[in-house]
C-alpha cells in the first residue's frame, strides 16, 4: 500500500502535494517524492526513508509549478531507496508516474522494453509502466497512450501520470487499488489514493471504479472507462474529519486492518497461483527452488502473533509436503545447544522484518550455514535482507500494534509455500488445485464473517464484566485459540488463556465456572466430534460457550450460548477464517472498556530489543 497524489490549478502544486503526502504518511514510509515542472522542464525529487527525509530536501528548492504528482511508498518490488521511490520517469525524463499496486507481468514487460531499446533505471515493477506510456506516446496522446499502456498491464494499480508534452494534465486511473478525485473548483483539482489526503482542501470527491480513469486539466475533468467508453458520476460530500479519513472512515487502524482482510488475501495471492497448473509462482524463492527440493526439515521462527501463524504452518507444511517441521519462539530457539542439521531450513516469520529475537534467531541459522527464509511484510527490513531468499507479504504497513491482517496473510503465504513444496514432491495437481481454488474463494467468505460485526460486538457487551477467558481448539484451531486469547490480553487487558481443548480436563477444567466465557474454535473439521466433548465438559461446569462454527452447524447450537459462523472451507484453511472473529471479538471488548487500542500501553510495533 502506497499513497499517491496528483495536483492541477492555479496555485503552488508543490505545498499542496506536501499536505497531501503527510496526510498519506501512515500508508508507507520507505521513501517519498515529488515531480513538478521546473520552467517547464520535469523535475523529479525523491528520498529514502520517511516523508521528513523529502520535506528537508526540498527546504532549499524553489519550485514553481500548478501541476504535479507525488509519492509515498511501501515497497514491494525492490528495496527501499532514493533510485526505487517514485515517481518513475520514461528514458528521456519526460514522464512521470506514480503508482499505488503491483504489476505482475512486470518482468516480461521489461524484456520486451528492453528489446524496443528502453533503459531502466530501477529495481521496480512500476518503471515499466512509465516506458510503457513513452513507447506508446511516440504516436499517440498521451491519454491514448497510458490507456494502451494498462491494456498490457496485469495487476493492480492506482496511479497518475504527468508528461512535458502535456503539463496542463494528469491522467489517472485505476485498477484495485483507490484514486479519490478531489474537486477544489472549477479548474482545480488534486487526485490522490485516500480522501485523507484531499481533506484539507476540500470535501468535494468523486471515489474512481474499477477500470476508469480520469483526464483532469485545468479547464475541467472527465471519467472514462479504460475501453474509452464514458462513466457518469456526482460528486459527494465527505462528512469524516482528517483523523477518521486516515483511519478509512473507522474508529481505529485495528478494525480498518481487520476490514482490510479480503483485500489483504487477494494482495498475498496476486500473481502467485496458478490453477490450471496446480502451481505455485514465488518469485522470491526462484533461486533456492532446486535446494528446496531437498531439504529434509524446517524450522519455523517467529514471536507473537507471527508464532501462532507458524504452528498453523507447521501443521500445513507437515500435511502437505510430509516435511517434518518445528516451531520456535525465536528467542528460544538460540538456546539450542545441538548444531542443526545441514539439511534443514530456518524460515522466519515476521510482519516487520525487524524483531531483534527472529533476526537473531536467523543470524544464528545464517552462522551454521543453512538456508534462512523469510515471510515478511516489511520490504527491505533487517530480516528480509539477511535471509537468503523469501517472500512478501504485499499488504501495506499495518499501523496498529496488534497484529490482525498480517496473521492472515501469513496463513496464505505459508499456504503458498506449503503447496510448492508439496507440488515439488508427490502431492497430486489436483489436489493442489483443490487449494487454490478455495484460497481464490477466501475474501468473500471473510467478507461474510465481517458483516456479522455488529453480532460480535453484542456478544462482546454480553461478556464486559468478565474477568477472564479461555480460548480452546484442537488440531489447527489450537493456534487460532492462541492468537484470539494474544489479541484480548492485549488490547482490552484481560487475562485470557488459550488451551488444546483435550487438555482442559488435565487441568484447567477446575477453573471454569458461570463466571469463565469459554470461546471454542470448533469448525466442522476432522477434530469436531473431540472438541465437542470438550466442550460438554466445559459446559456441566456451568462454562459460558462462546462458539466459532461452520456455518449449518445445527449440533453446535445445543450446548453454545452463542455462536458466530463461518463460512465453510478446507480443514486446513479454517484458521483464516475462525481467527477474523476473535480479532473482532477482542477488539470489541477493548472498545466498550475505552482502551487504547492501537497503541497498547507496554507494547510496541515493532519489537527490536531482545
Ligand atoms: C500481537 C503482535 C505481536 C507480534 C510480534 C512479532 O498482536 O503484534 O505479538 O506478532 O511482536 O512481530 P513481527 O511479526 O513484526 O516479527
Amino acid at each position: 500500500m502506497c499513497g499517491i497524489i496528483g495536483y492541477i490549478g492555479n496555485k503552488q502544486a508543490l505545498p499542496i502535494i506536501l499536505e497531501g503526502l503527510k496526510r498519506m504518511e501512515y500508508r508507507g514510509y520507505d521513501s517519498a517524492g515529488v515531480a513538478l515542472f521546473n520552467q517547464e522542464k520535469l523535475e523529479v525529487i525523491k528520498k529514502q526513508g520517511k516523508f521528513i527525509n523529502l520535506q528537508n530536501e526540498l527546504k532549499s528548492r524553489s519550485i514553481t509549478s500548478s501541476s504535479g504528482l507525488g509519492h509515498i511508498r511501501w515497497a514491494t518490488h525492490g528495496e527501499p531507496s532514493d533510485l526505487n521511490a517514485h515517481p518513475h520517469t520514461d528514458c528521456q525524463n519526460k514522464i512521470a508516474v506514480v503508482h499505488n499496486g503491483i504489476i505482475e507481468n512486470y518482468q516480461e514487460l521489461k524484456r520486451w522494453l528492453a528489446s524496443q531499446g528502453h533503459q531502466f533505471k530501477t529495481k521496480t515493477d512500476s518503471e515499466v509502466i512509465a516506458h510503457l506510456i513513452e513507447e506508446r506516446n511516440k504516436t499517440v496522446p498521451l491519454e491514448e497512450a497510458v490507456r494502451g499502456a494498462l491494456n498490457h498491464v496485469k495487476g493492480a494499480y492506482g496511479l497518475a501520470v504527468i508528461s512535458e508534452k502535456e503539463p496542463d494534465k494528469i491522467v489517472a486511473a485505476r485498477l484495485g487499488s483507490p484514486v479519490v478525485l478531489g474537486i477544489i473548483s472549477q479548474g482545480e483539482y488534486l487526485i490522490a489514493s485516500d480522501v485523507a489526503a484531499i481533506l484539507p482542501f476540500t470535501r468535494e470527491v468523486i471515489f474512481l471504479e474499477e477500470s476508469e480513469m480520469a483526464i483532469i486539466t485545468k479547464q475541467g475533468y472527465k471519467i472514462n472507462k479504460l475501453n474509452g467508453a464514458v462513466s457518469c458520476h456526482q460528486p459527494q460530500q465527505i462528512e469524516w474529519d482528517l483523523d477518521e479519513a486516515e483511519k478509512g472512515g473507522y474508529d481505529h487502524f485495528m478494525l480498518k486492518e481487520i476490514m482490510e482482510e479480503p483485500e489483504t488475501i487477494k494482495a498475498s495471492l496476486r500473481g502467485r497461483v496458478v490453477l490450471e497448473e496446480g502451481g505455485v509462482k514465488l518469485g522470491g524463492l526462484i533461486d533456492v527452488l532446486e535446494q528446496l527440493k531437498k531439504i529434509e526439515r524446517i524450522y519455523i521462527v517467529a514471536c507473537g502473533t507471527a508464532h501462532y501463524a507458524g504452528r498453523i504452518g507447521s501443521y500445513l507444511i507437515e500435511n502437505l509436503t510430509g516435511i517434518p517441521t518445528e516451531v520456535e519462539y525465536a528467542s528460544e530457539f538460540r538456546y539450542r545447544e545441538k548444531p542443526l542439521d545441514k539439511k534443514s531450513v530456518v524460515l522466519a516469520i515476521s510482519q516487520s522484518g525487524e524483531t531483534a529475537d527472529t533476526l537473531a534467531a536467523i543470524r544464528l541459522a545464517n552462522q551454521q550455514d543453512l538456508l534462512t527464509l523469510g515471510i515478511v511484510n516489511a520490504v527491505g527490513s533487517s530480516i528480509a535482507r539477511e535471509t537468503k531468499a523469501g517472500v512478501y507479504n504485499h499488504i501495506g504497513p499495518e499501523i496498529a500494534v496488534a497484529s490482525t491482517k498480517a496473521f492472515v496473510s501469513q496463513l496464505v503465504v505459508v499456504t503458498l509455500i506449503a503447496i510448492l513444496l508439496g507440488r515439488q514432491r508427490n502431492m497430486p495437481k489436483a489436489k493442489a488445485q483443490e487449494i487454490i481454488k478455495e484460497l481464490l474463494k477466501l475474501p468473500d467468505k471473510i467478507e461474510d464473517v465481517l458483516n456479522q460485526k455488529e453480532k460480535i460486538e453484542e456478544i462482546a457487551k454480553v461478556y464486559e464484566s468478565a474477568n477472564d477467558f479461555i480460548f480452546i481448539g484442537r488440531k489447527l484451531s489450537y493456534p487460532v485459540a492462541l492468537e484470539g486469547a494474544l489479541k484480548m490480553k492485549e488490547i482490552s487487558y484481560v487475562h485470557a488463556e488459550g488451551y488444546p481443548a483435550g487438555e482442559l480436563k488435565h487441568g484447567p477444567l477446575a477453573l471454569i465456572d458461570q463466571t469463565w466465557p469459554v470461546v471454542a474454535v470448533i469448525p466442522q473439521d476432522s477434530v469436531y466430534d473431540k472438541t465437542f466433548s470438550n466442550l460438554e465438559e466445559a459446559k456441566a461446569r456451568q462454562g459460558q460457550i462462546i462458539a466459532i462454527a461452520t456455518a449449518n452447524d445445527e449440533e453446535i447450537k445445543r450446548i453454545a450460548d452463542r455462536i458466530v459462523y463461518v463460512p465453510k472451507t478446507l480443514e486446513i484453511l479454517y484458521p483464516i477464517l475462525t481467527v477474523v472473529p476473535l480479532q473482532l471479538l477482542a477488539y470489541y471488548l477493548a472498545k466498550i472498556k475505552g482502551r487504547d487500542i492501537d497503541q497498547p500501553r507496554n507494547l510496541a510495533k515493532s519489537v527490536t530489543v531482545e
